[in-house]
């Protein structure tokens, strides 16, 4: 049979790792597949930049639409990046029946909706294994392998430069900047950083995982997001002096109110596998009522880990290629028909555990005076630690972790704490949370 003729949007890195891999595994994917999968066309937009993939016998152009538009082309690999551009070309290629493979979470999570009704109505697939946490295949585990399941919450680390910067400092004392450069250069980060460190790209990801696993629209504008440009070292310090570790979570549960969705650094347990995920890696702990807690690994970025997702999907929609378009899996996990319209909370009333760190001034009552406060509103201590003052100092760092409260009680009263006279700037509050799998 002849191979499958495929045109890729984008040469960078994922573009540049998802040729090599499939030009290198060439005999072992055709065998999976059942045909060949060649790339014959593609598009970049700097046709004279050195490429990481030898580009020879594909046809390059600048041009994205010409190689959608190409007749020859079967399937469409959109690795270009952005809600635009990206959107129009993966329009295009439905319109004109093709299969869409694409790393592209922003893409899903904010126009997903539109782009899988389009495909729906042209009987062809979207997929996009490679849009969460890198070359995990987090989404057909979910989609597929936990479909018997009801699933009770999904907590992960899913941003791989976030986790890299975090690690680095924590491990080697590295500033955040020159870490943040190194992920540039290694290609973890996005086109724009902002999206790594401020948890936006955490934030799309997140959103496409509660859409599979809770089976509701993706709705990436109700989501909480919290960056990780605040953690300060000291923090990173007493969480561990406290037995924790802070990582920068996405977190998405059922609760009876609603569906929480918030992407914000968070105090784990260290003795938790997921606490001792490193670097570019990533992890996301999946609890179904009937398997339980389970966890997968991997690379969350990078050129061949994410370029493994890539290929695993061209394969999948190579198969489906001679498929009744009904009896697809669904792109979302349910049924488009039985998609759910359970509200996401606001963070408000989201309830969780608090660190709390403040700088008060060393004279007798304050601590009674913050006790107080927390006990109005309802919010119970676990442990409290108060450094001495450095001799320079007139203040002193006191460090409290809180049990569960709703996020409303803790905001009132940190406004109260902040408002007392011997309370010194900002009071730090970074969420705690246990990831019981019993819970
Ligand atoms: P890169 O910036 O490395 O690559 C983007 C590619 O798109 C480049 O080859 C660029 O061309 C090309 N391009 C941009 N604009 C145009 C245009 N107007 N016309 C033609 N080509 C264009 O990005 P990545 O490979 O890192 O990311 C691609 C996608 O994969 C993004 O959606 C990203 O979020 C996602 N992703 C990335 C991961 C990673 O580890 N990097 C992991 C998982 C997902 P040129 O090279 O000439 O500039
Ligand atoms: N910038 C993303 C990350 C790429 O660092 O996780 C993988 O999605």
């Amino acid at each position: 049979m002849e191979p499958v003729k495929v045109g890729l949007l984008g040469l960078g890195t994922v573009g540049g790792g998802t040729v090599n891999v499939l030009k290198r595994n060439a005999k072992e994917i055709a065998r999976r597949a059942g045909r060949g999968i060649v790339i014959t066309h593609a598009a970049a937009r700097d046709l004279n930049k050195p490429r990481i993939c030898d580009t020879s016998g594909i046809t390059l152009t600048s041009d994205p639409h010409a190689v959608v538009n190409d007749p020859n082309v079967q399937i469409v690999v959109e690795l270009i990046g952005g809600d635009g551009l990206a959107y129009e070309l993966v329009m295009r290629a439905i319109q004109q029946g093709k299969h869409v493979v694409t790393a592209n979470k922003a893409l899903i999570a904010k126009r997903g909706n539109e782009i899988f009704a389009a495909a729906r109505d042209q009987g062809v697939v979207v997929a996009f294994e490679a849009a969460v946490a890198g070359g995990i295949p987090i989404i057909k585990a979910i989609r597929e392998g936990l479909a018997g399941n009801h699933i009770q919450w999904l907590a992960g680390i899913i941003n791989g430069t976030g986790n890299f910067i975090l690690t680095e400092m924590r491990d080697k004392g590295r500033d955040f900047n020159d870490v943040l450069k190194e992920a540039q250069a290694l290609g973890y980060a996005e086109a724009d950083p902002t999206f790594d460190v401020e948890g936006i790209d955490a934030a799309h990801k997140l959103t496409i995982l509660a859409s599979i696993a809770f089976g509701i629209p993706l709705q990436f504008a109700a989501a909480y997001t919290e960056g990780i440009t605040k953690i300060t070292r000291e923090d990173v310090t007493y969480a561990e002096e406290l037995g924790y570790r802070i990582k920068h979570l996405g977190i998405t549960k059922r609760t009876k109110q609603g569906i929480e969705l918030r992407v914000h650094p968070t105090l784990i347990p260290e003795r938790r596998l997921i606490a001792n995920v490193d670097g570019v890696m990533n992890a996301v702990l999946v609890k179904g009522d009937a398997v339980g807690p389970t966890l997968y690994y991997g690379a969350g970025a990078g050129d061949e880990p994410t370029a493994s997702a890539v290929v695993a999907d061209l394969v999948d929609v190579v198969r489906a290629l001679t498929s009744d378009p009904e009896n697809r899996v669904p792109h979302l996990a349910f049924q488009p028909d039985a998609l759910s319209d359970t509200p996401i909370l606001p963070i408000d009333a989201v309830e969780t555990a608090y660190y709390l760190r403040m700088q008060a001034s060393d004279k007798p009552g304050v601590l009674a005076d913050v006790t107080r406060i927390l006990g109005d509103h309802q919010i119970s201590i676990e442990a409290i630690i108060q450094k001495e003052p450095a001799p320079e100092m007139q203040t002193a760092s006191v460090i409290m972790l809180t049990h569960r409260v709703l996020e409303k009680n803790m905001n009132d009263a940190i406004a109260k704490i902040e408002a007392l006279d011997a309370i010194n700037d900002k009071v730090t509050r970074i969420r705690v949370e246990t990831l019981n799998a019993g819970k």
